[in-house]
Order: structure tokens, then sequence, then C-alpha cells
């Protein structure tokens, strides 16, 4: 991908989106403690998206923001964003249409993915490869969810179909119903849901996942959030059997050990 494409209008709505990060990156950090010193640090954003977080870490005083994402339109808009509205971060800040694997740095001093894991294929693998990357003693920053097993755990694909949230509809109606409407939809063949970008996994995968990527778990919180909703399932989350499809996101900071 061209790193200097020529810069174009934006979006109305990749502009709102970006927008959004006036508001959901303090809570991200508050979700996770407050956000940490960046100044001088050298930083990657994995799922960079519109590189809202990559621009507010910039701005905080990191030294470098490296941004990875693998939706190509979602990084141009990020670097054109970047060369029209923060000229004066564009030496500090750089956005990678890449694979993490392919990522041809290292020594990190901290990490960030927001909203992202629940996309990821291979989390194990890209776990393995930002853990290569951070350096000793490094953190990694990350917010999840929804969750799968969660009331709206499709990322709104059935909502998309029939104009309503139903929770936990994507879990009882079959997946051939929901994936044949979306493919027509869309236009492109599906046959599960990671075909939409979403792994499916379930609290305890991710549990099992993260415990087992080499780093300490300095802080894990299932149902971080104020909604009264939420604050009812960090009780039912309890429960035998079930209590998995309480868990609606989750929260956590991995250390690289020493
Ligand atoms: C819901 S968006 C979140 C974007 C951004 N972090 C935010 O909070 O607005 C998830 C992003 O993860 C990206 N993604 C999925 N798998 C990825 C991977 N293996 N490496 C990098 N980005 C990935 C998607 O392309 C998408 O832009």
């Amino acid at each position: 991908m061209d790193p200097n494409p020529p810069v174009a209008e934006l979006a109305p709505e990749d502009v709102a989106y970006f927008q959004r990060g006036t508001w959901e990156n303090p809570r991200f950090w508050n979700r996770l403690g407050g956000q940490p010193d960046l100044q001088g640090k050298k930083v990657l954003d994995l799922g960079c998206g519109h590189g809202r977080l990559c621009i507010d870490m910039a701005q905080a005083g990191a030294a470098r923001v490296v941004g990875v994402d693998l939706n190509e339109r979602l990084i141009r808009f990020a670097q054109q964003n970047l060369q029209l509205n923060y000229p004066e971060l564009a030496e500090r800040v750089a956005f990678y249409c890449i694979d993490i694997a392919h990522l041809d740095e290292g020594d990190f001093d901290l990490m960030t993915s927001k909203d992202t894991f629940e996309h990821v294929m291979d989390l194990p693998a890209v776990l393995a490869e930002m853990h290569k990357r951070l350096k000793p003693g490094g953190r990694l920053y990350a917010a999840i969810g929804p969750l799968w097993n969660s009331p709206f755990g499709d990322h709104d694909t059935i909502k998309r179909l029939i104009g309503i949230n139903l929770p936990w509809a994507h879990l009882i109606v079959p997946d051939h119903l929901v994936l044949r409407a979306t493919a027509r939809r869309i236009g492109r063949p599906l046959h599960s849901y990671r075909d939409l970008g979403l792994n499916m996994l379930a609290f305890r995968d991710y549990k099992r996942i993260l415990y087992n990527a080499g780093f300490e778990v300095e802080f894990f919180r299932p149902n971080c959030s104020r909604h009264p909703v939420v604050r009812v399932f960090s009780l039912l989350r309890h429960l035998p059997l079930v209590g998995e499809y309480f868990v609606n996101n989750l929260y956590c900071i991995l250390r690289k050990p020493i």
C-alpha cells in the first residue's frame, strides 16, 4: 500500500466514526484504571481502524505511534486524516494495512487493542506476534467485546436484517438462515459468522488464550460498564452453566515479563 496516498475528501460517515473516539477513548482508559504515561513512549495499536486512539496517544506525548489494521479502506482514511487534520503529528504516527506478523518493527513500550480481539481470527498467533514486539516489562491494554455469547455478540448482524435487536437471537436462530439472508444483503457468499469478521470466541476461550500467551495478567475484568443491565450481568455471570451468556465485554492488561 502506498504510504503517502493522494489526499482526498474524507467521507462524513468515517469522520463521524472517528469522532466517536472523543468519548470512547477516555472510557477505554478509565475502564483500564486510567491512561498510562505515554510521554516519549513507542506504542502500537492493533486494529486501529480509523486511527483515533493513535492520534490521541500521539497528542498525549508518545514519541512514535504505529497503527495496524487489515482493512485497507480504514487505513486509507487514517492516513488521509493524519495528513489533512493532524500534519503536526505526521512525523510520529504511521498507519499500516498489514498483518502484524509482517510488521518490520519492534521494541514497543506499550500496546493497545480496542474492540478488536473479537474480530481476530487467530488470536493466539496475533498475541504471539504482539508479545515478540513488546519490550520486556511493556504492557498490552485491551478491550474486547461484545463477546460472542453475550446478548448482541453478533455485532448487529440480525438487527441489520430485521430492524430490531433481539438479545441472544444469533445463538437461537439457525446460522444458515441468518447467513443466507445476510449474504443476499451484502452480495457475497457466507459460510460462517467468521466470514463476517467475528471469531465467535466465548469468554472461557479468551480466558484460556489470554492466560496462556506468555504475559503476566495484571488486570482481567469482565463486564466493565456502569449500565444497570451489565451490573446485573456481573452477578449472573457466576451462575453455573449459563454464566458465560452474561459476559458482555472483557478488559485486560497484560505485561510481558522482564
Ligand atoms: C470494531 S473495529 C475497532 C477499531 C478501533 N480499534 C476502534 O475502537 O474504533 C475492529 C478492527 O479490527 C481490525 N482487525 C481484525 N483483525 C485484525 C488483525 N488480525 N490485525 C489487525 N486488525 C484487525 C478490523 O479490520 C477492524 O478495523
